[in-house]
């Protein structure tokens, strides 16, 4: 079996009636940056922390470098946190809250000098040694929290939310840097948010998480182009989705009827059965709106709605039996040539048909 850097096998918590957890598996190799993502309640707090120790899992098993970590204490899982809102100790200036950790590993002190310059240089904030956190803006002490974990070294980072509490362009910057630190250190890093853009600019891999489950994990690739559920599909991005039925079975391609009596084409990549009730859908930056009836795929409908988001603009067309469905396009300069209430031609590539078997039911 491969080694993982860490493993987690069925892992359940309950907090009296409330199942946190039903049955998380996850797998990482050395080096990766996993995301748990997923709604609010949807166990990633509830897994981060059974991975530190932090509860007590009614059952499963978690391996930390291929040792069974059950019944490890917190400190001896080597393992790295850090949480949003991360308090440093307020009565320590930020050498010392560096250093803290060092100290405790009763290290020489012309060594912690040594380390603790390191990661303040890594975090760029080597001119704040002498100051207290109260002296630093949110962003500077979410670094020094990071500064504080990388010092010590620890194989794997478990960070929650780390920049849940920062405002949108601070939050971009320190996204680039932590991932910066995670490729120049090659720190194994499991990450926690429920914010989708985060998790897709981040992670090598991501696991989607729904209730407790794990819904699907996989590249950020996988997860947007070939999501196998309902809900991965609907979490992450925008997305058309329909019901429909399977008319026709090819050898790499299904046609099936959708909403409006539209006839659907896409490619055939988990097995269905003619009259099989299925979802399927199709991200909005891939239909386009030209008119061009002679594509795999093409509908009628009337624009009802242009939105301009700055750099992408949205159109909003509804099909003949009231269905609404999305294009978004790069905006343009200039004006738009189709107009509310004009009849348009959309139309998409069947490879951007994605079929959804698993929970069709859902
Ligand atoms: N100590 C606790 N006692 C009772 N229920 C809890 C406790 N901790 C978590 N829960 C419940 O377990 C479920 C999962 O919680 P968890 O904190 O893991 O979610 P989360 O995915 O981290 O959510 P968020 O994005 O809001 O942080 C929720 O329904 C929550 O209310
Ligand atoms: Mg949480």
């Amino acid at each position: 079996m491969t080694e993982y850097k860490l493993r987690t096998h069925n892992v359940r918590k309950t907090y009296g009636s409330v199942v946190a957890l039903k049955a998380a598996s996850i797998e990482m190799q050395e080096g990766e940056f996993l995301t748990l993502l997923g709604p609010s309640g949807s166990g990633k707090t509830t897994l981060l922390m059974a991975i530190a120790g932090l509860n007590n899992p009614d059952s499963g098993d978690i391996w930390i470098d291929g040792k069974l970590a059950n019944f490890l204490p917190p400190f001896k899982r080597d393992l790295g946190m850090v949480f949003q809102n991360y308090a440093l100790f307020p009565h320590m200036n930020i050498f010392d809250n560096i250093a803290f950790p060092l100290r405790m590993r009763k290290m020489p002190m012309a060594l912690i000098r040594k380390e603790v310059a390191r990661v303040l240089e890594i975090v760029e904030l080597d001119h704040v040694a002498k100051r207290f956190p109260r002296e630093l803006s949110g962003g500077q002490q979410q670094r020094i929290a990071l500064a504080r974990c990388f010092v010590y070294k620890p194989s794997i980072i478990l960070m929650d939310e780390p920049l849940g509490a920062l405002d949108k362009k601070l939050r971009e910057t320190l996204q680039r840097e932590i991932k910066q630190l995670h490729e120049n250190l090659g720190i194994t890093v499991l990450y926690v948010t429920h914010d989708q853009e985060e998790a897709m600019v981040m992670s090598d891999r991501i696991c989607v998480m729904n209730d407790g489950s794990i819904d699907q994990i996989g590249t950020p690739n996988e997860l947007y182009f070939q999501p196998s559920t309902m809900f991965s599909a609907d979490f992450l991005g925008e997305s058309n989705l329909f019901d429909a039925q399977v008319l026709e079975v090819g050898k790499d391609s299904v046609l099936m009827r959708g909403p409006a009596g539209m006839n659907v084409l896409g490619e055939l990549k988990e097995p269905v059965k003619i009259g099989e009730q299925v979802k399927f859908m199709i991200r909005p930056e891939t239909v386009d709106t030209d008119n061009d009836a002679t594509r795999d795929n093409a509908v009628e409908g009337i624009l009802k709605e242009v939105i301009v988001f700055g750099q992408i603009t949205k159109y909003f067309i509804e099909l003949s039996d009231g269905t609404e469905m999305v294009s978004t396009q790069l905006t343009c300069r200039g004006s738009s040539t189709i107009e509310i209430g004009q009849r348009i031609i959309l139309n998409w590539a069947k490879t951007s048909t994605v079929i959804l078997t698993n929970d069709a039911g859902s």
